[in-house]
Formats: C-alpha cells, structure tokens, sequence
C-alpha cells in the first residue's frame, strides 16, 4: 500500500483513532481493524455502507477508551503487583527494570501490551491523568495467537482471579480502599481456570439486583448460583448467529451487550444514556470477520477433509465457502443435552425462569425479542457453532476443556489434565501448546502449588470442566481424521 494512500484513509478516520492507523505498517491490531473500517468508508459508494463503517470505527474506539465500569486499581498498585508473586518469579522482577517488570506482570495475567503504549494493557482502559485503570470488554474477548492479536478473538490466557487476589494485597500495603472486583471475588470465584470466567454466574447474580426496567433492588430474595467457568466465543460468530450464548437463549441487539456493566455505581439512566454507544460497539463487532490461517495447508488433504466435513458435520455445523458468508449456509442448531454428551453444568445452571427474566426484562426489549425467539427459554442443549476461524480459537467446547482440534477430534485422547505454555501454538494438532497429565500436581516436597500455579492448570475432573462428549468425530478413521484436521484450518 502506498503513502498516499495510507494517508488518505487516516485522514477519513475520527482524530482518536488515527494514532491506530498509522501503526498500520507494525500490523497491529486497531490499525489492522481501523483501517479496514475507513477502506469501506472512503470506497463505499452507498451512504448506508459509509455509516456502518464509521459507527464500527466508533466502536472500536469506545472499547478502547471508554471507561463503562469503576476503576479497578491504579498505575502504583498494578506497578507493585510483582511483590506479591512466589519465588522465583518474585526474585527476577526484583531484579528487572520496570519496562520489563510491566512486561512480566501482563504475561503473568494475560494482558496484551497495548500498540500504542506498551506499559498498558488493551484490555483495561487507562486514564491517563489519574492513571487509574478500569477493565473492559475486551479483558475476555481480546486475546492473541503465536503472538498475533486478532480481532474478537477470546482472551485465552486472561487470569482475572490471580490479578485481582494480587491486586487486594497491594492494596492493603498501600492502604487503599477495595474496588468491586476486589469486594465482588470475596463473595463468587471469578475464574478457577486462566482463560476461562464465571462471567454467566455474574451476570445472573447482577440481574438479581435489578427490576425488569433496571431499577436497582436493594435486597433480592436468597438465590443460589451454581459456579462454573466458560470460555468466551469469538466475535466474529456474532454475525452469523441468530441468538446468543452457548445454549441460544439470549437475544441479539446492543443492549444485551451491556448486561456486563450492572453494578450498582451503574443507575438506569446511565445505561440509557450508553445505548447509542453500544449500537457502534454491535456494529464493530458485527463487522468482525474470522482470522484466515497463516501458514500453508496441504490443499488436496483438505479437500479430502471438505467432502467428509459435509458427510459427518455439516448438517450440524454448516457449510463455508472462500467466497463469503452469502455462498455459506449456518443452520444454528441446537443439539439435545443427551446428543451432544458435554459438561452439562452450564445447560443446568440457568433456569427457565432466569432465561424468561432476561428476555422479559429491558435487555430482552421487554420481552419484544423473546417474542421473535419463542422456544429458547428452555432449549434442549447447546448450540452448534459456526466454525469460521477455529483454528484461532483453541481452547474448544463452551467450557474450554479441549486444547486442541487434534484432540477434539480425539475423544478418547483428551488429556485430563493439561497445563498451557505462556503464548505457545501447536501447529501440528492445532490449538494451544499444552503439556498434557494424568492428574493435577501437587508440588515438589513442603511446597505447596501455590494458586497463580494451580490455575495454570485445566483440570477436567472439577464441576463444570468435563472433556467428554462430541464422540460425533468417532464415526471416522484415522485418515478421515487427518483430513478434516487439515480442512478445519481453512474456515
Ligand atoms: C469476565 C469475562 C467477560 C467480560 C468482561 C465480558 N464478557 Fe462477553 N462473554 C463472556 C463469556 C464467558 C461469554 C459466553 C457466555 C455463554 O455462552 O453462556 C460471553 C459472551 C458474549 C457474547 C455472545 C457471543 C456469542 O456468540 O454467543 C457477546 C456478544 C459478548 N459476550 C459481548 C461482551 C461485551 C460487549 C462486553 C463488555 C460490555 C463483554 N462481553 C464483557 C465473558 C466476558
Ligand atoms: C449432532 C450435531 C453435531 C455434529 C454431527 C458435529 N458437531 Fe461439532 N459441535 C456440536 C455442538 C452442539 C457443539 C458445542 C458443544 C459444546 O460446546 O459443549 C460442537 C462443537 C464443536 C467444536 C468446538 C467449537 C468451539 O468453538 O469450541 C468443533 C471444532 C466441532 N464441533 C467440530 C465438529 C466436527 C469436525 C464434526 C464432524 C466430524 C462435528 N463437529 C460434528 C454439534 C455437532
């Protein structure tokens, strides 16, 4: 691409956003995603496209930059987090300079350095005055692979529990007051498994708190929570699915969106007040399309792959074509509990009565929505997702359990306990760089495992976190396997 014209997209892009655009030549993330947005500006010969475009850019930029939440600790705290780590990780901070230090607390956390400003993370938006920081949607829908950053991939690495325990402690020496987070993990796990959240237990003990027009109830009724961690899907899927969430129940629209920000600083009219602003950020994230396979495929095996996908997948699954979504078909489909055999947890932990609150209530357009969806209070299971884009996002199943397609395509070789490395990709069974175990550690003599340790680990015999089920791939043999391996990769 030539000067000239980089330039000319940069012009067309809202001021905030230009510094991302001219980090185009490093590749980076916004840059990659601005620039995309402002080529369909500047080249659309249809108003309506134009404004799509720009709404997306505006998007981006609200995620970026927009605190929607309270902060939750500062540039002091996150600068000292390093005291609070276990030997020897604690010894090589202390000998490190800050750059490095900052650098060795995000890979610690999963945070990804922001393009702009290396000693901030993009997940959490950073004032720049009070240097306080404040997490945002992007903590677990922001993540990278082989250490590319891909838009609306899911934050595999994101250890939202060790940070926020190592935040409290800084706290305390600092003598700071607690931040939601920091009040809210005393009462509910936040994630037992970096990568994976709590987040639909949060959001079914935040709409507790609230009327069906969001009015704040001061003190609900006793409910009970059933605690589990989800990996979140990618955003690029948003646009082919029809409903959302593993099991389907949910509606699509912008203020669904927003059912993250219910704590109480967060009054009605102000999330009135956001809805514009959500209506860009669906736009952006609607505009997401999936990531394509960097390195070469052995196209005659694919091909092989592609007539057996269409034998044993496909009616569930769908079908692509290189073309664009308009040549492929996407049946979202929702396969019995009993069918599809996965960690049924998360099909249990929500009743049909919170999936009708939900849909009745202002998220739902009062129940306009639920309208249009009929029968998905009670769905039967889960949803067959798209698959555009798999091989970027490992781990598999709603919950995370499968680090690789090799091994989703195993059933009987699924580790029951594997450990990933920092930001490493097996290219060969596609998916995260794992070491696999029997069982979960102990740690060597007096040493305990201490928890940052623990949560490294997926241990698949804890609630919620089951690797079985999806025995559909058994129907084939180890060439067919082979082949569809190599055909996942070109979604
Ligand atoms: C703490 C982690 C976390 C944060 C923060 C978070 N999400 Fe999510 N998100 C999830 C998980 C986990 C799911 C999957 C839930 C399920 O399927 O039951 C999800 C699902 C979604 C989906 C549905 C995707 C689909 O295909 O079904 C959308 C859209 C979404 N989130 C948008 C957002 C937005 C916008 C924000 C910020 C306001 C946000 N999320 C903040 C974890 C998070
Ligand atoms: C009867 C329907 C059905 C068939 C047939 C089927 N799947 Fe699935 N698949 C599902 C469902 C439902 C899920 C979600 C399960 C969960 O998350 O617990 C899923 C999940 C997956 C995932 C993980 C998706 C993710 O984002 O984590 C992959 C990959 C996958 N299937 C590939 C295949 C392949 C390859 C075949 C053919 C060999 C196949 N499936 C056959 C229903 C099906």
């Amino acid at each position: 691409m030539n000067a000239s014209r980089v330039d000319r997209r940069v012009r067309a892009l809202p001021a905030r956003l230009r510094w991302a655009a001219l980090a185009a030549c490093v590749g980076t993330f916004v840059s990659v995603v601005a620039l995309a947005a402002a080529e369909r500006n500047v080249g659309a010969t249809t108003a309506p496209e134009a404004g799509t475009a720009t709404a997306a850019a505006r998007g981006l930029e609200r995620l970026l930059l927009r605190a929607y939440l309270p902060p939750d600790f500062d540039q002091q705290v996150f600068d000292d987090l390093w005291t609070t780590w276990e030997e020897p990780a604690r010894a090589r901070a202390e000998q490190a300079d800050m750059p490095e230090r900052r650098r060795m607390a995000m890979e610690r956390y999963g945070l990804t350095p922001h393009p702009d400003d290396p000693s901030r993370s993009m997940q959490y938006v950073v004032d720049p005055s009070s240097g306080s920081w404040t997490m945002s949607c992007l903590a677990c829908h922001q993540g990278q692979v082989d250490g590319r950053v891909i838009p609306g991939l899911p934050n595999a690495n994101y250890a939202l529990e060790t940070l926020t325990e190592e935040v409290r402690m800084v706290k305390v020496r600092q003598r700071k007051p607690f931040g939601h987070m920091d009040v809210g993990s005393l009462f509910l796990p936040l994630g037992t498994t970096n990568g994976t959240t709590n987040a639909v237990m949060f959001g079914v003990a935040l709409m507790r708190h609230r009327d069906p027009d969001l009015s704040i109830v001061q003190r609900p009724p006793r409910f009970d929570l059933v605690h589990h961690d989800m990996d979140a899907p990618p955003w690029w899927h948003y646009a082919k699915r029809r409903s959302l969430y593993a099991d389907g129940f949910a509606p699509k629209g912008h203020r669904i969106l927003m059912q993250f920000l219910l704590v109480k600083e967060n009054g009605p009219e102000k999330l009135h007040g956001w809805e514009d602003e959500f209506r860009d950020i669906e736009r952006w994230i609607e505009s997401l399309e999936a990531p394509r396979w960097p390195w070469p495929v052995e196209a005659t095996l694919a091909e092989k792959g592609r007539a057996i996908f269409l034998q044993h997948c496909a009616d569930c699954h769908g079908t692509y074509d290189p073309a664009g979504p308009a040549r492929e078909t996407y049946p979202d489909r929702i396969v019995d509990i009993a069918e599809v055999g996965t960690d049924r947890v998360r099909f249990d932990s929500l009743t049909a009565k919170e999936r009708g609150e939900l849909n009745n209530s202002w998220f739902g357009h009062m129940g306009a929505d639920a309208a249009i969806m009929k029968d998905r209070e009670s769905p039967a299971g889960y949803v067959a997702p798209p698959l555009d884009g798999i091989w970027a996002s490992a781990p598999y199943l709603h919950n995370g359990s499968v680090p690789t397609l090799w091994h989703l395509l195993h059933p009987a070789q699924r580790p029951a306990v594997w450990k990933r490395t920092a930001t490493g990709y097996d290219r060969a069974r596609v998916g995260l760089e794992v070491e696999e175990m029997e069982k979960m550690p102990t740690g060597t003599g007096q040493e305990k495992l201490s928890s940052a340790e623990r949560r490294r680990h997926f241990d698949t015999s804890k609630p919620g976190k089951s690797a079985k089920g999806h025995d559909f791939p058994d129907a084939l043999d180890e060439e067919e396997k082979t082949a569809v391996l190599e055909y996942l990769k070109t979604l």
